[in-house]
């Protein structure tokens, strides 16, 4: 393995976070920013052209401004990296498309970041972790769009145990909150009325628990508290939402356990990564670390602002790529749809 030649710029543009990075060869943070987009919370959700055209709006600026930050030209870096999937196709276009041209402009080597792999990867950044966090381990990715355990098994090499059947569970936080009224996205502003509510106070199903396999459901739990809404419309919402969260955190405990079993009746790891948006949950963290505990596993996560999107985990995964010779041909095209196991070589 070696080092890049030099400073790797990471971008990032797969959903409504437009973020830009500069990581030193070695992962060292030079520069960072990340713009949540404003103009989704009067939809109440993202909506992919507004999202997209918001992109080719501020990446530019963005990414001169981290640049500048680090003190770097262009010429200076050693490779360009972006998400190219999955996630919203206009935006994955915006952002594949800048880094190649700036790739291609500076003769630098491009890599097509999988989203997924650099949230898996996040954890290996130096600095998080006393020890860095070796492979193989299990990652549960918990965001908006996406839900699902993975053998991390190494760069490129990942082993999907189960995902969610439905909803992803940032997606039912956020559609919960809407239904408390609170303002989008929900996820947190849900657990900070739930600080203040009782988990114990209405019984929600905790839909899977039990059942074999590590697969995910949260439908039916959405509907659960739509109905509760309906019937109890004078309930405390802040009971509601720390029931809800209670919910949510005693499945994600169970599934985890499954996976853990899975894991380590094959595998030598016994880390649970936890990564994604969701991943900043203070309670659904602590529900996780005493599932890890419960199996001889530690939990590892990595702080909050690089649980939901940005783009120092894209440069992240670039640099563990360039180290392993890896990169992408400028013809590569994004991919809205981009299973972790198919980066298998
Ligand atoms: O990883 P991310 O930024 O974007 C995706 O790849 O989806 O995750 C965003 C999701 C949203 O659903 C948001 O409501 C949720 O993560 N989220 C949270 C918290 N912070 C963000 N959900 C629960 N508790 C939080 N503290
Ligand atoms: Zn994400």
């Amino acid at each position: 393995m070696s080092l890049p030649a030099g400073p790797v710029l990471g971008i990032e543009t797969s959903c409504d976070e437009t973020a830009a990075a500069v990581l030193a060869p070695e992962g060292r943070v030079l520069g960072e920013a990340v713009l949540s987009q404003p103009e989704h919370g009067r939809f109440g959700g993202v909506v992919p052209e507004v999202a997209a055209r918001a992109h080719l709006d501020h990446l530019p600026r963005l990414v001169a401004g981290v640049l500048d930050r680090a003190g770097l030209g262009c010429a200076a870096l050693g490779g360009v990296a972006a998400t190219a999937g999955p996630g919203l196709i206009g935006g994955l276009i915006v952002g594949s498309s800048f880094a190649k041209g700036l790739a291609l402009a500076h003769r630098l080597p491009f890599v097509a970041v999988n989203h997924l792999e650099a949230h898996a990867l996040t954890i290996r950044l130096p600095g998080l972790e006393a020890a860095e966090v070796a492979f193989p381990y299990l990652a549960l990715l918990i965001s908006g769009g996406h839900c699902q355990c993975v053998a991390v098994l190494g760069v490129g090499h990942h082993q999907r145990l189960g995902g969610t059947i439905d909803d992803a569970v940032g997606e039912a936080f956020d559609k919960v909150a809407k239904l408390l009224g609170l303002a989008w996205p929900g996820g947190p502003a849900l657990e900070r009325l739930a600080a203040g509510g009782d988990p114990q106070r209405f019984a929600l199903p905790r839909p899977l628990r039990g059942r074999p396999g590590c697969d995910f459901s949260f439908s039916g739990l959405k509907t659960a508290v739509a109905h509760l809404i309906a019937a109890q419309p004078d309930a405390a919402a802040a009971d509601i939402a720390a029931s809800f969260q209670q919910a949510v955190a005693d499945v994600l405990g169970d599934r985890a356990d499954h996976a853990m079993a899975a894991f380590a009746a094959r595998l030598a790891g016994r880390t649970l990564v936890v990564a994604g948006g969701v991943a900043a949950n203070a309670t659904l963290r602590t529900a996780l670390a005493a599932a890890a505990a419960r199996r001889g596993f530690t939990l590892r996560a990595p702080p909050p602002r690089l649980c939901g999107d940005n783009a120092v985990m894209v440069a992240w995964a670039g640099i563990e790529r360039l180290r392993r010779g890896l990169s992408d041909p400028l013809a590569t095209a994004p991919r809205p749809r981009w299973p972790l196991e198919s980066l298998a070589r």
